[in-house]
């Protein structure tokens, strides 16, 4: 979402007349679009500024946009004197006025979470420079995770309306874009009134960009377990565009951890969820997130999250270590897991990870498939795209252009990516 956030400031700034510096030191104007989910992220930023001095001791502007911004407020202007600007997500839309501010010698903070949406004060979509793009349909979260800060960075759960999503995405459509990733915190509670007034969840909104013509393909990320409507995973079966690759985090694989994470959902739904997902796409593709060193996790509780693990073979996942954030009820707990641990917990759980993601990128060696060409690779003739999996794709010689959608053989597979070999520069 920070890099939907970013490109919607950029395109904002460059209505405004500003143009993309070559690198920070010549900007004029450097935002730091931040995230405050672990200790590490928060953290970077007050390096990154203090890099941003050039040699002749002069700096340019520095906003702080992001979750940082919403989180500490005026407090980082005191710590880095060489901000200027202070901004939360859910106020980007007044950067310039708050340049404006700056000019006139007034402090710039602005950490409201105002009534009136930013996407209304927000340009229409520029044309993208590549094939994939995002689309924030859904902000904020309502389940007070034990650890997570989000709840109150990015404020409760906001859905925005039907009809802005669809123009949004038609603008995109018409600006080159073939792929597009719905993007929300629980992107899946997505709710909203189509034009005839019905109410409907993220499967109708699916099912209203799959009559998009032009529009290849959509994805949607991230999930929450609950929110996983029966309709939504219908959906997947039903509707052509819709990719068979589903994120859905389940932290952890002990019960008792979940209940302390304030999941509500437990091990078993969570795997019968996984389980009638697979009844309806076989092929489903899933990916998830994990925490390891929850306060008071023992060997015994990990264990399980290395079996969730091995119960559901996922095709990609994110682990991390537990950081306390300020703020969160979790933080406040007893338990604390020594370093070691958690080091030696992360590799083992990585490893696992890692070894599912080659062994799923081996068994579609063989298969052929389509390909969304975004990028050129690395040497000539090379370009790189996405197979319906997420998985990247790197083919030789395609004779095709990026942003085509061709039909490919998979020929080889290793932990990272795939080699392709060009069936049809024209999928089927
Ligand atoms: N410590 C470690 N990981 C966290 N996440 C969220 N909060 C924390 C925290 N305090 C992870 C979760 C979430 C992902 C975006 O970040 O796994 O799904
Ligand atoms: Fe954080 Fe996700 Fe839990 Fe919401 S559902 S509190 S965003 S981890």
């Amino acid at each position: 979402m920070n890099v939907y956030d970013g490109e919607r400031m950029t395109e904002m700034l460059g209505a405004k007349g500003m143009t993309a510096a070559a690198d920070g030191a010549d900007a004029d104007l450097v935002v730091l679009n931040t995230c405050h989910i672990r200790e590490k992220a928060a953290e970077k930023v007050y390096s990154d500024i203090g890099r941003l001095k050039r040699q002749d001791g002069s700096r340019p502007m520095i906003a702080v946009a992001g979750c940082v911004a919403q989180a500490e407020g005026p407090e980082i202007t005191r710590r880095a004197k060489a901000v200027d600007i202070v901004v939360g997500p859910q106020a980007y839309h007044r950067l310039p006025g708050l340049i404006d501010d700056v000019l006139a010698g007034r402090a710039a903070v602005d950490t409201d979470m105002p009534e009136d949406s930013k996407f209304d004060a927000l340009p229409a979509r520029a044309k993208q420079a590549r094939p994939s793009a995002f689309l924030t349909v859904q902000e904020g979260c309502d389940k007070f995770c034990t650890y997570c800060v989000v709840p109150y960075t990015r404020g409760a759960e906001v859905s925005r309306p039907w009809g802005e999503v669809m123009d949004e995405a038609r603008a995109l459509v018409d600006a080159g874009v073939r792929e597009i990733t719905l993007l929300g915190q629980n992107v899946n509670a997505w709710t909203g009134e189509d034009e005839k007034g019905r109410v409907q969840g993220l499967d109708g909104l699916a099912r209203a960009l799959d009559a998009l013509p032009g529009l290849a393909r959509i994805r949607y990320t991230t999930s929450h377990p609950n929110d996983m409507t029966e309709a939504l995973i219908r959906a997947h079966a039903e509707i052509e565009k819709l990719m068979p690759f589903l994120h859905l985090p389940v932290q952890a694989g002990s019960d008792r951890i979940l209940k302390a994470m304030n999941r509500s959902h437990s091990r078993d739904s969570y795997l019968r969820l996984i389980e009638r997902i697979r009844s309806v796409r076989s092929d489903m593709a899933l990916s998830g997130d994990f925490i390891v060193g929850f306060p008071g996790e023992t060997d015994a509780e990990f264990e399980e999250t290395l079996n969730i693990v091995r119960e559901v073979a996922y095709s990609q996942a994110f682990s991390f270590k537990y950081s306390p954030r300020p703020g969160t009820p979790a933080a406040g707990l007893d338990g604390h897991v020594p370093a070691p641990i958690m080091d030696e917990r992360l590799q083992r759980l990585q490893a696992a990870i890692n070894a599912d993601q080659l062994a799923f990128n081996e068994a579609t060696v063989g298969r052929r498939t389509t390909v969304l060409l975004e990028r050129a690779g690395k040497y000539p003739g090379q370009l790189i795209g996405k197979s319906p999996w997420l998985q990247s794709i790197i083919v030789e010689n395609a004779d095709a252009r990026i942003g085509d959608l061709i039909e490919v053989d998979i020929v080889s597979g290793g932990p990272n990516s795939l080699g392709g070999a060009v069936a049809s520069r024209q999928a089927a």
